[in-house]
């Protein structure tokens, strides 16, 4: 049996890793990895981080690339990978535009599709913009869903979808979250090492979605700068997206705030150590909404609908989208009301055991018979 794995961007890159691993141990499985490079730095850090050597890499990336670029150059790299290798299931993870051009060439070649973290919606084809659009584009021609939760597996049954084409696995985040925390962990960036977690309040932040560029993160950013301004026991670690239309609107927003430290953006484990020790997390990212709860930390959803309720529902998160006064209002009382902070501030698990990948593996092998 032949496996293929496409993927791109570093959370398909961290949400794969355990996949690929699991797969390499198999005797019986020859498994072949492309990335299209839709990221260049921020994938690398991850293949890095996990000593993952693709055996193709399209290296597609260009600055500033439009959502065309990246399908375009994606779709024609990935029909000739496909079509030398000739692999029995395709495996795609999310809903990037990677993901929804390697289905569109496995499908174009009449290869079973694989979606790995399936069934997510949020109901609003603009929100995420453009994954909830390839979410459910890959799903129309995937073969075996892989879903998270019942609650995604709720979804595809909504949209007509075969229950005995769906499998719940758990989210793979979560097997790859099991091997990074430390507590003992040591940062190499110094200035990680010096921050008082204890005694300040740390909150870790971090925006990058499309429909949230522009005014939405200008909203967000002012909010939390207004809140801690004379709050000097709290400080904001921001590992920044390297997308320059982020960076232009954190700097001008947080020009000359001691209190604001910007990072590059960090390998896996010192982000995910990171997350272990701050008070509070701040985000519109997906895979961070994953992560926070099964650390008990608070999280801020910076986003108007969320694909992902199970933390919601087990009030580890809130959906505060990115109205300037209702982000300030919760982070306010996040910052002054114990006992808020506490009800939220609780270990919660809601994606799964860490055993994702095997089970992927497992039920990839069982379809030979
Ligand atoms: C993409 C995904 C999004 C995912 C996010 C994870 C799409 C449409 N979007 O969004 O679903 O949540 O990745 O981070 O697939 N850049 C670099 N180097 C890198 C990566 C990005 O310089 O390694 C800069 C470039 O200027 C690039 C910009 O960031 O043009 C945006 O990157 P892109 O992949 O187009 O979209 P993301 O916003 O990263
Ligand atoms: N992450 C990381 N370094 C960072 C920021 C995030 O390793 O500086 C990890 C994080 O732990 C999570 C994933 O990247 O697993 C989330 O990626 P991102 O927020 O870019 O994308 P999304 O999940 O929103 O698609």
């Amino acid at each position: 049996m032949k496996i293929a794995l496409i993927f791109g961007t570093r959370p398909e890159a961290i949400k794969m890793a355990p996949i690929v691993k699991e797969l390499k141990k198999q005797e019986d499985i020859e498994t072949v990895v492309c990335v299209t490079g839709q990221h260049r730095e921020m994938l690398d850090q991850v293949l890095e981080v996990f000593d993952i050597k693709p055996d193709y890499d399209l290296d597609i990336f260009k600055p500033g690339q439009s959502l065309t670029d990246i399908t375009v150059n994606s779709l024609e790299g990935i029909e000739k990978v496909l079509a030398k290798e000739k692999p029995d299931v395709l495996l795609v993870q999310g809903d990037t535009t990677t993901v929804f051009s390697g289905a569109l060439a496995a499908f174009y070649q009449q290869i079973k599709i694989g979606h790995v973290e399936a069934g997510l919606r949020t109901g609003n084809i603009y929100s995420p913009y453009p994954e909830e659009a390839n979410r459910k584009m890959v799903g129309t021609i995937t073969n075996y869903h892989f879903c998270p939760t019942d609650a995604n597996r709720q979804n595809l049954l909504r949209e007509g979808y075969k229950d005995s084409d769906i499998y719940i696995t758990g989210n793979t985040v979560i097997d790859a979250l099991k091997y990074t925390v430390q507590e003992d962990y040591v940062f190499e960036d110094q200035v990680l090492n010096d921050l008082d977690y204890d005694r300040d309040k740390i909150i870790l932040l971090t925006s990058h979605r499309r429909e949230n560029l522009g005014q939405p993160m200008r909203n967000i950013f002012t909010a939390v700068k207004d809140e801690i301004k004379d709050r000097p026991e709290v400080k904001v670690v921001f590992p920044i997206h390297l997308n320059p239309k982020v960076r232009q609107v954190a700097y001008e927003v947080f020009e000359g705030m001691d209190q604001v430290i910007f990072v590059e953006p960090l390998d896996y484990l010192p982000f995910t150590n990171l997350m272990n020790k701050v008070y509070l997390v701040m985000t519109d990212s997906g895979g961070v909404q994953e992560e926070a709860p099964s650390l008990g930390k608070p999280i801020l959803v910076l986003r108007k609908e969320t694909e992902r309720m199970e933390g919601v529902e087990a009030n580890t998160a809130r959906l505060v989208g990115t109205d300037y006064q209702v982000i300030r209002d919760n982070l306010r009382e996040l910052l002054d009301d114990k006992e808020a902070y506490n009800k939220m501030a609780k270990s919660q698990n809601p994606y799964g055991d860490g055993t994702a990948a095997k089970q992927i593996v497992e039920i990839l092998k069982n379809l030979k018979n």
